[in-house]
């Protein structure tokens, strides 16, 4: 099978399309015919070798994220399952042709949902999801996102809207028109971000870190409750301001919903979409850390 390798730490380079033996699916578990496949900044740390608790071996798989279709099963699974459309998450493996996963993480695809938007919903959705259920966000609050037209912003704010929140995104200006879209207050991140905040005439509630730098101090300054600020990329700052760190552990339930609000039309993705044999160019472009929604690998158009 064809799949995306790296041989060494390093930039986006590093990483090329190799041909690789086809896994074979053990007790429990199916076999995934890979169409489309996530690319997140996790995939950037482990081939920039900054995973140093996670176990790589060189030439080594990578990506946390697929939607393709079951074309095979092992012992104890029904293959009943085989012809399913599906996603989920999987461990530095799911940037290839064919992946190996437990049957308990499979998310149903819906009909209604392509293959690269449900790729990419499935760490964006988790992670999104999970932070706003820590986070107690509802109707009345006002959500401060920080990195609101990323892959987990995008999903954030439009979640946090439907749960009947009032919505703050951070930016920069070239996005603020698509959050304005999404039914988002814009404000541009930086060190004018508290007095922009405040222009808009909302006092945030609750806030969503999902850009590190000072965004935990500017929402601190801002008066929202330390117990009601989450950050998903930054235990140190959370540590020394005594706010929380959201974990937001991987969940197919979640991811489910998710998936079936998008399935509605009630949540889009944007995504920027390269062939396999571009993975170093969609690393590049999630490396850059300035893009809109998802960049995902088409494994098989
Ligand atoms: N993806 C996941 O499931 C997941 C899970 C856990 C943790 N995380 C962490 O969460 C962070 C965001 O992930 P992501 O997948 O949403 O990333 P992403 O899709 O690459 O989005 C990054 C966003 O950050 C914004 N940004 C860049 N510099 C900023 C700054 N100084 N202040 C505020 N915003 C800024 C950019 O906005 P502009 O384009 O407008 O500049 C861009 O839209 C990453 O650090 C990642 O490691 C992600």
């Amino acid at each position: 099978m064809r799949a995306a390798v790296f041989d060494r730490y390093g930039p986006p380079e590093v990483l090329h399309v190799a041909e690789l033996p086809d896994p074979e699916p053990g007790p429990g578990q199916v076999r995934v015919r890979v169409r489309a496949a996530g690319v997140q900044p996790f995939d950037v740390g482990l081939r920039r070798g900054r995973m140093s608790r996670l176990p790589v071996h060189f030439p080594q798989t990578i990506g946390q994220e697929y939607a393709g279709v079951v074309d095979r099963v092992g012992a104890g699974v029904s293959d009943q399952r085989i012809g399913h459309d599906v996603l989920g998450s999987t461990m530095m493996n799911g940037n290839a042709a064919l992946v190996c996963v437990p049957e308990t993480n499979l998310v149903l695809k819906p009909a209604e949902l392509d293959f690269p938007t449900a790729a990419g919903l499935v760490a964006a959705a988790q992670t999104a999801s999970g932070a706003l259920a820590e986070l107690r966000v509802g109707p009345g609050d006002v959500l401060l996102v920080h990195a609101a037209a990323g892959s987990v912003g995008t999903v954030a704010v439009q979640l946090a809207r439907l749960a009947g929140a009032t919505v703050i995104g951070t930016a920069s200006p070239g996005n603020h028109g698509y959050l304005s879209r999404l039914g988002v207050l814009p404000v541009a991140y930086g060190p004018d971000l508290v007095e922009a905040v405040r222009a808009t005439g909302q006092a945030p509630t609750v806030a969503l870190d999902a850009a590190g730098g000072i965004a935990i101090e500017q929402s601190v300054e801002l008066g929202v409750d330390r117990d009601r600020i989450g950050t998903i990329v930054d235990d140190k700052t959370a540590a020394e301001q005594g706010t929380r760190v959201v974990r937001a552990p991987r969940d197919p339930a979640r991811l489910a919903e998710v998936v079936q609000l998008a399935a509605l039309g009630r949540l889009t993705l944007p995504i920027r979409a390269y062939p396999l044999a571009e993975v170093a160019e969609a690393h590049a472009a999630v490396e850059a850390g300035h893009g809109r929604g998802k960049v995902v690998l088409i494994v098989e158009p």
